[in-house]
Formats: structure tokens, sequence, C-alpha cells
């Protein structure tokens, strides 16, 4: 069942290609120059009328949507709010009929987003889901559903259902632009074709585990570390702090990395590990000088780069590079050392990796 791999988590982190060629499936078109999301029935009125959106979430699907609020915010031009599920009933969201509320989850059980997508249905908005599972309860709620075909997800730290999801958010972030027009013809082909060249550019990444599996061997004797990017990187830090957290039980921050200077470089000493995530070219510079600060204190730096950008060598102590791709869709690469990183801390830690203690699969208590 595992398939010849040890755990759940490292098969499912394998799936991954196959994951993302089975999400975007049939939703593109034969001649790879558009999105044809038909699951998606609202009409170009509806589309244009759309004033806000609303994404909400927990935990991982909460991070996934941090990238969906970049997708839909720089394609479509559309403002987007985010918030985790347990705090958007309680904060009174301004929900209007032409708010478009988007749930992400997984399971489609999660209490607290089914809660959310109960709340915004109820104040009049339309509610898109994506959900890994057809006929769950956020599916038969929702308004339209983009399933992501990620398959079953066993093990506790989600890793192809979060990267599914990202490709999903690019797919309606293109639906949405070719309805809105706000992207030129050119502009959505070639995102699609990069789209299209994520999954063997991920198997290119999984080839160098045994890079990532060396570095987290040296982190799995620390308790503390930080990881630190700007823009997208920052929510890709989030993600990847929350995988470590959860199975390696090792203490991280996700830190924004201009954040720093303002408290938390109190906290780096000597040897501390930083995981500095600098794919985002047109933040580059500023992440550079940011990790300078952190190295000037003695904190022990791994950077995550392009290929190619050999400047950050200089910075930092270790580089791990990613096959380059648009910086919008960097995340979907960027991700997947992470996740690799906490799967070998946590087995060179010897714990239970699909089922980490305290945790359950599906939170289904608010
Ligand atoms: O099934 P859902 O996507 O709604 O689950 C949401 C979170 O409970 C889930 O992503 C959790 O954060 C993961 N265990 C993280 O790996």
């Amino acid at each position: 069942e595992k398939a010849g791999f040890d755990h759940f988590m490292l098969k499912e982190i394998h799936e991954q290609p196959k994951a993302y060629r089975d999400t975007m499936g049939s939703r593109i078109s034969q001649t790879g120059d558009r999105v044809e999301l038909k699951e998606v029935g609202m009409s170009a009125e509806q589309i244009r009328g759309i004033r806000n959106v609303h994404i909400v979430a927990c935990g991982t699907a909460f991070h996934a949507g941090l990238i969906g609020k970049s997708v839909i915010e720089k394609l479509a031009r559309i403002p987007v709010e985010i918030d985790v599920a347990s705090e958007y009933r309680y904060r009174s969201p301004i929900i209007t009929s032409d708010t478009l509320a988007i749930v992400v989850s997984q399971s489609g059980e999660t209490a607290d987003t089914l809660a959310a997508l109960r709340e915004a249905k109820r104040c009049g908005a339309r509610v898109v889901a994506i959900t890994n599972v057809v006929g769950s309860s956020v599916a038969r709620e929702a308004d339209d559903v983009i399933v992501t075909w990620a398959g079953p997800e066993i093990a506790v730290a989600s890793t192809k259902a979060y990267t599914s999801q990202l490709i999903a958010f690019y797919l309606f972030g293109l639906h949405l632009a070719q309805t809105l027009g706000t992207m030129e013809a050119a502009e959505i082909a070639q995102t699609i074709a990069a789209l299209q060249a994520l999954p063997e550019q991920v198997e290119a990444i999984l080839q160098e585990k045994d890079a990532i599996k060396r570095i987290a061997e040296d982190i799995a004797g620390h308790d503390n570390l930080f990881f630190i990017g700007r823009g997208l990187d920052y929510a890709v830090a989030m993600e990847g702090s929350l995988k470590l957290k959860e199975i390696s039980y090792i203490h991280s921050e996700a830190y924004a990395a201009g954040e720093l200077k303002h408290g938390t470089l109190a906290l780096i000493e000597e040897g501390i590990p930083v995981i500095a995530l600098a794919t985002q070219d047109a933040l580059f510079e500023k992440t550079v000088s940011n990790i300078k600060e952190v190295k000037a204190r003695g904190a022990h730096v791994l950077g995550l780069a392009n290929e190619g950008d050999h400047e950050l060598e200089k910075a930092v102590d270790e580089v791990f590079a990613i096959p380059r791709t648009l910086p919008l869709l960097t995340p979907a690469l960027s991700v997947i050392p992470l996740q690799l990183l906490a799967y070998y801390a946590s087995l060179a830690r010897g714990n239970d990796v699909d089922k980490p203690r305290n945790l359950a699969k599906s939170v289904t208590v608010e």
C-alpha cells in the first residue's frame, strides 16, 4: 500500500508530479492557450460582478490560500482577503452578494472551514470549494467545486494536497483573468506552458533528495530554527515551518525577512539554522541583505534559490537550487525541498512520521 516507500508521506511527496498532471488534466485546452474550468458555473456576468474574494481555510490549506490570494490579485486584479477559518466568523467579515468566498479543504470535513462556508452562504456570497474529496461536506454545500485530483492523502502532514491546491488556484486565477480580460493571450499561454512544465521540474527536485536528507540530519540536532522569505517565499516559508513542527517537533518560526530586525533578530545566535528562501527575482537583493543580517549574528544559513543564481552562494553556507519557472509558480517547486526536509528531520529524530503526536488527519471539532 506504500508502494515500496517507507512512509505514506514519502510516497505522497513522490506522487506530486502525477497530482499536478491530474489536477491540470482536461482543464487546459488542447491548444494550450486557455483554461477550461467547466465545473465553475459562474457566468461571465457573475464573474464581472465579483467585488471581493474571501479565502478561508485551516493549516496547510490556509497556506495554499496565501498563494491563492497573490495569484488572484495578480492575474485577475480582484482584491482578496484571507482568514484562518477559526477566526473568520468572529470578526464580522463584510460579506455581500458580490463576495466570492473560496474555501480550501483537502478533506472537505474540517469543522471550522465548513462553518465559515455556511456563514458566507448565509450572507449571500457565492462559494467555490477547492477540495480533494468528491462528495465531502464542503463539496456538497458549495456552489462550485474544483476538485484537486491528488488521490487519497493518508499521512497527517499534507503534501500533495497542498501542491494540488496551488494548481487549482493557478487554474482558477487564469479562468477569472480570461473572463475579465486582465491578461494578454500570450501571457496566458506562457503561464499555461510553465504550469505544464512543473511536473518534470518536481521530478528533478526529487532526484536531489539525498542533499536535503543530509541537511535535515544536521537540523535534527537543533531545537529552534527560522524560515525567512519575502512575498510568495514568505508564504512558502510558513508552510515549510508548519510541516517541520508537525512531524519533527522542532520549534521553528517563519518570518517575513524584512521583519526580523523589528524584534526577532534578537533570537539569532551562533549556529542557529536559518532557511532562507530567495526565489523571487524582484525581491532578491532585499532578501540577500536580510540574509546578511542573520549571517552576521552567527546563523547557519541554507539558501533556497533558483538555478543559476550564483550570487546567493556568497551570502549563505549552503544552497539548494530549484529549477526556474515563472515567479508566481515558484511555490509549486520551492515547497518540495521543505517537505523533504521535514520528512527526513522527523525520520532522524525517530518520530512516527505519518502519525505525529496530538494530531488527526481531519479536524472535525471547532
Ligand atoms: O482537510 P483540510 O484541508 O481542511 O485540513 C486542514 C488542516 O487541518 C491541515 O491542512 C493540517 O494543517 C495538516 N495536517 C498540515 O500538514
